[in-house]
Order: C-alpha cells, then structure tokens, then sequence
C-alpha cells in the first residue's frame, strides 16, 4: 500500500487536471441539446478508463444514451468487484446564480466548484484513479475489476435497466461499489445502507381553451392556476402529513438498532438550519428532522408553470397551468402503488369541469441494503484505514435507481461508499466537491481492493 500511497500523492496534480477536463463537458442528460456532449462525455469516460489500465473497454448504445463498460479479470480465482456510476448531470439553470461558469471548473479553498463536481463525475474518477493506481505499481489490482457507467442517472436510468437484464454473464460480480452519495460529515467515513425511492410525475390542469381577460371573466370561470394550488396544498394535512389515501399503508417502522443507530449519531438540526439559512425546519408532526429525511416519505412541489410569468402584469386567467410534483418513497412502498393511489386521489380533488392530465415521469423504488455482510465490513475497514476514523452508518433521502435494480437482477450486496457533502450544492447553483474527500476517496478505494480480494 505505501508504492500506492506515493503512486496517488506524486499524481495528484495530475488527476485534479483530468478531473477538471472531464467536468468541462456538459454532458446533461434531461436536455436533448446536449446529445452531442453526452456522446463526448461517454468517450471520454472509456477513455479514462483504457488509460487506467483495463483491458476491454466497451461503449453500449442504447435507445437512450450510451453505457461504458470497462474491465480486467486478469486476477483468477479472486472475487470481482463491479463499480458502478454516471457521467451525466443535472441543468445548470439558474444560470445567474453562479459564481463561476458551471462547465468551467475553478478550485477555490481546497474546494473544487462545476457542475458534476461531486454528483457524480468527481466521486466516480476516485476509483478511476484508485485502479490506476494499482497499475501502475503493483502491476495490476488484487481483485477482478467492472466497471458500469451510465448517463441516464439524473432521468431515471430507464435504459440501464434494460441493459443490466440482458447481461447478467457480463456484469456476474460478487458486489457492487457505488460513490454516489453523502459522508454524514466534513471527514467522516460513511457507508449508507438505506435509500429512498421515488415517484415523479406532472399535473396539468385545463380550463378555458385560451387565455382569458381576467376583468371580463373573472369570477365566472374557474381558474386553473387557482385550482392547482389549491390540489398542491390538500397533499399535506396540518401535521404535515400526506393526504393521499393509503399512502403509508407499506411504510416501515425501524428496528430497534436503527434507533440506537440513529441516536448515536447526534444529529445538529440548528447546524442544518444554518447551511441553508432558514429558522426553522418543520415537517411531520412526531418525527425528528434525520427521521424525516430518512425513513420517512416525503411529497414535494418541484415547480410550477401557467399563465403570465414575464415581467410587469398582464391581468389574464390562464388556460392552463402545470406543476412538478415528486414523492420520495420509504421501505416497503412501491412506485407502482404510489402512481395508482396519486391519479385516483388527484381526480377526486379536481373539480369535474377541468381537465387533468397527470403523467409519471419516472420512479425507483426505495431499498436498503444488508449491514451484516463480509464486504459492507470490507468496505467499513478500508475507509477506517483511509480517513483514519470509525466509520459511520446512514441512510439517505436520495435515490439511486440503479441500487434495486443490482439487488433484484444481480443478487449480490451494493456498498454505498459516498463522498459529497450535503451542502456542496447538488443539483444546484454552485456544486462543488471538497478536495479532501477526493483525496481520502482514492485512497478509501485502493484499500477496499485489498480488503475485497481477502474475503
Ligand atoms: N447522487 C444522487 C443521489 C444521492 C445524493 C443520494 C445524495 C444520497 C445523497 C443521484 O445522482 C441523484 O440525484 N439521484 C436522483 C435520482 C432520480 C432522478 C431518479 C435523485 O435522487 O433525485
Ligand atoms: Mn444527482
């Protein structure tokens, strides 16, 4: 492990500088304009991948946008690590809100600022780098090596899903590493055994066939943007509870470990406040800000579009108006549910003389993931070597689609070796991954090589 070590110190500089090329593609996946981009930033992952030193590597095309697979079995009779992650990114709007050009990396204070940085570009060349490492010193990792990067993350991984069906012989490992999301805290090695799902879906609601004046009608017709806010508020009750009936029908109750585990961690809810500036953090009655994110569900109103928006007034009532409406499901609920229970709830809301029109986006289901095994040890060993801490266990109120989709097709455990902060701006003005952790994650990877081939 030291010719590793030195390996990645003396390189540094020079995977900060590949980092920073690859965060200059603006490879978003939501937005068609950028196909181009994506198809550049999936040969450019390949690439990295060839100069690390696997030897096949692979571009997938899909009906969405491309899969690279990269790997190296050259080490017979060891278990086969499969490491998954995306090349794409979320839009960078409002654009005015950053300081610096999203697609132009700058570092400031051992920080380094684009979009991509931490989610997901930044923590996937870790172990990009991590492998690397092993080449060019040892002469080849201790355990067999996948790699599976997709761009589809930030949309659901529809095609991905596709792929991992029909190619369990490609992707046969006996684990999964992910660096996808949070360290509990500044420093802190952190392995995430739980996730929440997801349902995403926009409402349109019609009224009029065009836009109205709003002296000559108004009062005469109902409004659609009215309407809409009105179906939005009668989601949540008085103790923030959601209306929709049955909703918590599969939600589970945590055991008694989780609880402790929960406690243990001291979580500071003035701290959390402060990041985000706001005075206070209210929510579901009976339930502390941590059980909120974590193991409860949650519904929240992404956006709202209809009517007038521009500058100065324009005395209307609109024809129509739309929201962004997305649910962030808990062990056991199922997306599928969750679709039927929202439609039927939404119609009942709805005065019979609009018109609706709801459509689900996309969805993942919520998992979590076994403590118990030798490689989530494996795992909690190598980062403890790393960041010379204990490390911790969490759950997380994000989603990645992915996660079920290894545990039902390929049946091994997924590690959950997250390096962001929750307050590096993702999906935000102005993300950004600590240097630090960039480091600490090279090193968390190479040592998790070592404790992986001795399982
Ligand atoms: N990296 C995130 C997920 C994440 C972030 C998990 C922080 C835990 C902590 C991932 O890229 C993401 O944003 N996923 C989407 C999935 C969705 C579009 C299906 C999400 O959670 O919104
Ligand atoms: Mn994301």
């Amino acid at each position: 492990m030291e010719e590793i070590k030195n390996y990645i110190k003396n390189n540094y500089e020079n995977f900060i500088e590949e980092l920073k090329e690859y965060l200059r593609i603006p490879s978003i996946s939501t937005l068609p304009a950028h196909k181009k981009d994506i198809a550049v930033c999936a040969a450019f992952t390949a690439d990295k991948l060839r100069q690390a030193g696997l030897s096949r590597v692979e571009i997938f095309h899909t009906e969405g946008h491309p899969i690279v697979y990269g790997e190296w079995l050259g080490a017979p009779g060891k278990p086969t690590i499969l490491i998954y992650g995306h090349y794409d990114v979320q839009p960078v709007d409002p654009l005015e809100l950053w300081n610096n050009p999203p697609f132009d990396p700058v570092i400031k204070n051992g920080k380094i600022y684009a979009r991509g940085a931490n989610d997901n570009k930044g923590q996937l060349f870790t172990h990009i780098k991590s492998i690397e490492s092993y080449f060019r010193t040892a002469g080849s990792p201790p355990v067999n090596i996948k790699f599976l990067v997709e761009g589809e993350e930030e949309i659901g991984s529809e095609h991905l899903e596709i792929f991992i069906k029909n190619s369990s012989e490609l992707l046969k490992c006996n684990a999964v590493l992910i660096s996808d999301t949070d360290l509990y805290a500044e420093g802190v090695p952190t392995l995430t055994y739980g996730l929440r799902g997801l349902a995403y879906f926009n409402l349109e609601i019609t009224g009029p066939d065009r836009d109205l004046h709003s002296g000559t009608f108004g009062g005469a017709v109902l409004n659609p943007a009215n309407i809409l806010a009105r179906i939005i508020s009668a989601l949540h009750d008085q103790n923030g509870k959601i209306t929709i009936p049955g909703f918590y029908d599969d939600v589970l109750k945590i055991s008694s470990f989780e609880r402790k585990n929960l406690r243990s961690l001291n979580f500071s809810e003035k701290k959390l406040a402060k990041d985000i500036k706001v005075k206070e953090l209210p929510g579901e009655k009976g339930y502390s800000v941590l059980e909120r994110i974590w193991i409860r569900p949650s519904l929240d109103c992404n956006g709202i579009i209809g009517g007038f928006t521009g500058q100065g007034a324009k005395t209307i009532i609109p024809s129509k108006a739309s929201a962004k409406i997305s649910m962030r499901l808990v062990p056991n609920q199922s997306p599928n549910k969750v679709v039927k229970q929202f439609k039927r709830f939404i119609n009942k809301l709805a005065p019979k003389s609009m018109k609706v029109n709801i459509t689900y986006l996309h969805g993942a289901p919520p998992c979590l993931t076994p403590l118990e095994s030798n490689v989530t040890k494996a795992a909690s060993r190598a980062m403890e070597k790393a960041f010379g801490k204990k490390t911790v266990f969490v759950r997380d109120g994000g989603s990645i689609p992915v996660v079920n989709i290894f545990n039902k097709r390929l049946k091994v455990p997924v590690i959950l070796m997250g390096l962001g902060l929750s307050s590096e701006n993702l999906h935000s003005p102005n993300e950004h991954f600590n240097l630090n952790h960039f480091r600490l994650g090279i090193l968390s990877s190479a040592f998790f090589m070592n404790e992986f081939a001795g399982i």
